[in-house]
């Protein structure tokens, strides 16, 4: 069973998300396991208000996650041998479906969610790499932990269900099932119909057919 730790501030923006279809299965038959860390557990503050952030040094706008917190909320976490620290960040290397084929290698993926203006630059040191979903800025990294959880664990065996044929060669991947056109159900929609080849139940020229329809992705 493979771990994601996620820590975050608002721990329950993931309850809906992470509770249905193919993420509640994988949990649900044992392959994951998604662990949510409020990172206010681990402020140093002793108050109701438990605070995790604060200006920066030197002046500037908005507030800065603490590096203390951090620290120990990465302390406190059980530890796998294959333990991958990710730093969920705009500044980060792009994410992409190779990188979710290589983290779904380890066995315990850890993802720090930021919010804010940034992170205290003590941070980069309890990391081990810092991802970034695209080129966009978002108010925090929740959704981009989302993103990588659910992308690394569709690579992880019997989360997909349907496991690609090993058998067929040209079509092994994830990314080259979604380049040619699929169709159901009914094959006729207001004069469109389906292609004739793909209901003949000829798979030698079904499939010579989705080779030459393959739409090359923008
Ligand atoms: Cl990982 N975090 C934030 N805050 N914004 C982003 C991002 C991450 N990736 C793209 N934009």
């Amino acid at each position: 069973m493979k771990t994601f730790d996620i820590i975050t501030i608002f721990p329950k923006i993931f309850d809906s998300y992470f509770n249905e279809s193919i993420i509640k299965r994988a949990q649900k038959n044992k392959l994951i396991k998604i662990n949510i860390h409020d990172l206010r557990k681990y402020s140093p503050a002793k108050g109701i208000h438990k605070s995790v952030d604060d200006k920066p040094y030197g002046g500037g706008p908005g507030m800065i996650l603490m590096v203390e917190p951090i620290y120990k909320a990465l302390r406190a976490m059980k530890k796998k041998k294959k333990r991958r620290i990710i730093m969920l960040t705009p500044a980060g290397k792009k994410f992409t479906q190779r990188e979710a084929e290589r983290l779904s290698k380890y066995d315990q993926i850890v993802l720090l969610c930021g919010r804010y203006e940034g992170f205290d630059a003590r941070v980069d040191k309890l990391v081990d790499e810092k991802i970034s979903i695209g080129d966009y800025v978002l108010a925090g990294g929740e959704l981009a932990a989302m993103i990588v959880t659910e992308a690394v664990a569709r690579n992880i065996k019997g989360v997909v269900g349907h496991e690609h044929a090993l058998e067929d060669e040209t079509f092994s991947h994830d990314l080259d099932y979604i380049e040619y056109p699929q169709y159901t159900r009914p094959e006729d929609f207001k004069g469109q119909k389906v292609p004739k080849v793909l209901l003949s139940g000829n798979h030698k020229e079904i499939e010579k057919w989705r080779k030459k329809n393959v739409k090359k992705r923008k």
